[in-house]
């Protein structure tokens, strides 16, 4: 099976049209612009599936589907993307060309290697349950002496490797070729360009990524040995800097508490789990990057912890946390709503053996009790010196300070600078003036700043939505907002091209709706000539349900696309500064957390702003109807 030029694609597109196409499988009848009929994907006797000729979308009101042409065979006839093409190129007699052989595109490369990874996940694992070996045995033996037998292995399907090129073999039974063995990283050549296994007796933990496919591995010396864990390299499918072991199992629980536990191993993870905490993940023997936290604040809308060991790699691994530091985290930003905690473990614990000690309560106790990421950072350092001595409290206060210089600006930094100077017993002018004499820390190299490129393969949860009494009419109206701004821009990828500030901007009140507009952007990015269709399907592929809700919604009859998404640009947009407004104003309540001087200039500010706000709003005429 070959590939189909893109252009070879758009011309079967022209040549299909919708309201044609569905018309040949089933009675439509037109009402005013779009045309109606039963749903062929579900039984009923009323219309509720609709076709909008002006976009060629479809859209079913009764099981929520839509999509373009392609999306519309695919679904009815259960077909692949090519084979959808291929039907409808045959009924529009248009020949195609299939560049043929061996597919090389870096997607069918990847699929391969995560064919690989997955077959050889499964050969571990059936090792681990069936094998009759010693080391098989031993594998077992040592999994359930650590708490991880029972049903442990098959839910998180751990495996054994046996090693002695059985994998190897395995696999290229099975039609894998030596170069994609080495590529994937389960196996590498030796010297002489022999291919051997690269995992050898050990037991070994499946790393998938966020949809459950295994893309990596790790895998633990049994018992005592170097290195403890040997994980897989980077590969076209595995970064390790952006995956985190157990997403997959740990998402829903991330959507449904709106918060993420993060420790560091991954029996600590799994430990946690069974321990009934399912929403913790780990990093892959990496400190946490910005990436894990902007692909964490998709799943878990309110709060990250990071459970740090209590032994001093932990601790390392709580300073370097402190880089994190930045003015998202100032109220004055409005953005991050998402809140950075830490933790560490008591007495020299990491979470697996705090578990075992005292239990799931305790844990969710501490968990419960973590410090805003400032806090915390800000208490460690002050705790290094002896703040009874003269010394200790002057070393004390330059060190708590410099945690923050990346915020020194913010109100937020003056709160805790007069924290700091009442802990350390010195005067808060001196204080403040020494916070302003910071210099800001340079950019952590090899970091994106916050809100740039997206994580590759990261897919939110759909939220459930909540009981709809819960929400109030404003939240619900800007939710339908929300939808209906993503739709139009969906159906009229010009129009995507010309808000692409404001999806990225817009602070979505659904994460759903974040990756959707995250999906938008990417698909654009690469082919800024995408066709609605391309956009909506992409976009359902990491956020399922997303076709339904960017059919869902249609520009009015009459009315102009163009001026519906700048009105609700618009109108998110003010939302979005009310809610920055909001959230200021809050602040203002409580005078005592501000010098008089501080206080006064928020308040200008607030007054400022809501002035802005409040002239934008009135020029915010709704849209007359067509
Ligand atoms: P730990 O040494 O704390 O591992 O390293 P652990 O999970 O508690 O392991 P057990 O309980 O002794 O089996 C934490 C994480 O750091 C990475 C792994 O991801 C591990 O889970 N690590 C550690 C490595 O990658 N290589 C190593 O040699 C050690
Ligand atoms: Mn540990």
């Amino acid at each position: 099976m070959g590939s189909i030029s893109d252009e070879d694609i758009q011309r079967v597109r022209e040549a299909s049209d919708l309201v044609a196409v569905i018309g040949e499988r089933v009675p439509v009848k037109q009402k005013g612009r779009d045309f109606w009929c039963c749903c062929p994907l579900h039984q009923e006797k009323t219309p509720s599936f609709k076709i909008d000729p002006s976009v060629q979308l479809w859209h079913c009101f009764g099981c929520n589907e839509g999509g373009d042409v392609f999306a519309f065979v695919m679904k009815t006839e259960d077909l692949s993307f090519p084979e959808a093409v291929r039907k409808l190129a045959e009924r529009a007699h248009i020949d195609i060309q299939e560049t043929g052989g061996r597919p090389s595109a870096p997607a069918s490369k990847k699929a391969r290697i995560k064919d690989i990874c997955a077959a050889t996940a499964e050969f571990y694992h059936t090792q681990l349950m069936r094998s009759p070996d010693a080391g098989a045995a031993k594998a077992r033996e040592y999994l359930a002496g650590r708490g991880l037998g029972g049903k442990v292995p098959k839910e998180w399907n751990l495996g054994f490797a046996p090693g002695r090129g059985a994998l190897t073999r395995h696999l290229k039974a099975r039609g894998f070729r030596d170069d994609e063995l080495v590529e994937a990283n389960v196996a590498s050549r030796s010297r002489e360009g022999r291919l051997r296994d690269r995992f050898y007796d050990r037991v070994m933990f499946p790393i998938n990524d966020a949809q459950g496919e295994c893309i990596a591995f790790g895998g633990r010396v049994i018992g005592q040995g170097e290195p403890k864990y040997l994980n897989s390299q980077e590969t076209p499918v595995f970064h390790k800097s952006q995956v985190l072991y157990g997403l997959d199992h740990a998402k829903a629980a991330m959507a449904s508490t709106g918060t993420a536990i993060v420790v560091e191993g991954y029996t600590d993870v799994i430990a946690l789990h069974e321990a009934g905490i399912g929403n913790a993940v780990a990093t892959l023997g990496t400190a946490l990057t910005l990436r894990h936290i902007r692909l964490l604040s998709r799943h878990a809308q309110h709060r990250i912890v990071y459970l740090f060991d209590g032994d001093e790699a932990g601790q390392r691994a709580a300073d370097r946390a402190l880089g994190f530091i930045d003015d998202s985290m100032t109220p004055e930003a409005g953005r991050s709503k998402v809140e950075l905690c830490a933790v560490t473990l008591p007495d020299n614990l990491d979470p697996a053996e705090f578990v075992a000690a005292r239990g799931a309560a305790a844990l969710s106790e501490l968990i419960k009790r973590a410090q805003p990421l400032l806090k915390y950072g800000i208490d460690r350092r002050l705790a290094r010196y002896d703040l009874s001595t003269a010394e200790g409290r002057t070393r004390a206060l330059a060190d708590a300070l410099s945690v923050l210089a990346p915020i020194k600006e913010s109100l937020l930094a003056k709160d805790y600078a007069v924290q700091i100077a009442g802990r350390c017993r010195a005067r808060e002018e001196d204080v403040l003036e020494a916070l302003a004499a910071l210099a800001p820390p340079a950019r952590r190299d090899g970091e994106a700043p916050a809100g740039e490129a997206s994580v590759p393969g990261a897919s939110p949860l759909p939220e459930p939505a909540p009981a709809r009494g819960r929400l109030t009419q404003a939240e619900r109206s800007r939710l339908r907002f929300e939808r209906e701004f993503l739709s139009v821009l969906a159906q009229h990828p010009l129009l995507a091209l010309t808000h692409a500030d404001a999806l990225a901007q817009v602070q979505w009140r659904r994460a759903a709706h974040g990756a959707i507009a995250q999906s938008l952007l990417d698909t654009l990015a690469g082919d800024p000539h995408a066709t609605a269709g391309t956009l909506i399907t992409n976009a359902t592929a990491s956020v399922p349900g997303a076709a339904g809700t960017l059919t869902a919604a249609a520009v009015p009859e009459g009315a102009d696309a163009g001026e519906v998404a700048a009105y609700l640009a618009e109108e998110l947009s003010l939302g979005d500064a009310e809610e920055a407004i909001a959230s200021l104003k809050a602040l203002l309540v409580d005078p005592t957390q501000f010098s008089p001087e501080d206080y006064d200039s928020l308040f200008q500010s607030v007054v400022g702003m809501q002035g802005d706000l409040n002239q934008r709003r009135l020029a915010h005429k709704p849209l007359s109807p067509a």
